[in-house]
């Protein structure tokens, strides 16, 4: 049995008194951590606000981190200080990293070796353009995606990784992939982790879909076999929202 995990992505949203709003709305109604993995991954700045009025049954993740632990590489930020500020998660290789800030393969490779050094739990998004789908590339983008992400990662490590599908034309578009699509893409995904690394890995290995997902839509998402949860923008900007998705998780 995976426990289900459900993270809202705030992207660049939300300042800080908007962040403590959210947090004293959710707080008293998250559900129990036995029962689902919540988690709010917010801007850098933000987290200390955040990680002050976290509970178990809430935590806090950070959306990007730098591949190198400390040094010269101004603007950016180490996993040493995430993990210095409690903070659990965070997100590697989101797709928006990927187009509009230049992150590759290699790169995401890199900045999930830091993150497991510093013992944060890694969120690791793939997922396919909308020409690749067309032209049914979406195999093969997400297996040349996961091979690069897990080049010298071992099964021992995968322990503590979570996978996030998120088709790129299904983000921000309100255009969801079907569920049908979703579970499809997250099958194929675990048949390559069993590949790579054996029933056992892929058995556990938690895989979330991300790409509007919202109330109207999660409960038959969450449904599917392959599908352990969800990375949801938009919608979990919004506390009555965000609420409804956890609850709706842990009904799997
Ligand atoms: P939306 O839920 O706003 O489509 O964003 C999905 C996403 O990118 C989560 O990381």
């Amino acid at each position: 049995m995976r426990k289900p995990i459900i993270a809202g992505n705030w992207k660049m949203f939300k300042t800080r008194d908007e962040a403590i709003e959210f947090m004293y709305q959710v707080s008293e109604s998250m559900p129990s951590n036995q029962l689902v993995d919540s988690v709010i991954c917010a801007q850098a700045p933000m987290m200390r606000c955040l990680i002050k009025r976290q509970g178990q049954n809430l935590r806090i993740g950070a959306q990007n981190l730098c591949y190198e632990d400390q040094g010269a590489y101004t603007g950016e930020i180490s996993g040493q200080l995430l993990k210095s500020y409690n903070v659990d998660y965070v997100i590697i290789g989101h797709s928006e990293r990927r187009n509009i800030f230049g992150e590759t393969d290699e790169t995401v490779n890199k900045k999930l070796k830091a993150a497991l050094r510093n013992e944060l739990l890694p969120i690791v998004c793939v997922g396919e353009h909308l020409e690749e789908r067309e032209n049914n590339l979406t195999n093969k983008v997400l297996t040349k995606q996961i091979k690069g992400a897990f080049a010298d990662i071992s099964a021992i490590e995968m322990e503590n990784i979570v996978l996030a599908y998120e088709p790129i034309w299904a983000i921000g578009t309100g255009k969801t992939a079907t569920a049908e699509q979703a579970e499809e893409s997250c099958a194929f995904i675990r048949k390559l982790i069993k590949e790579m690394y054996g029933l056992v890995v892929a058995d556990q290995i938690r895989i979330q879909y991300g790409g509007s997902v919202k109330p109207a839509n999660i409960d038959e998402i969450i449904a599917k076999e392959n599908i352990d949860g969800a990375l949801i923008g938009g919608a979990s900007l919004d506390p009555e929202k965000f609420i409804y998705m956890v609850n709706a998780a842990v009904k799997k």
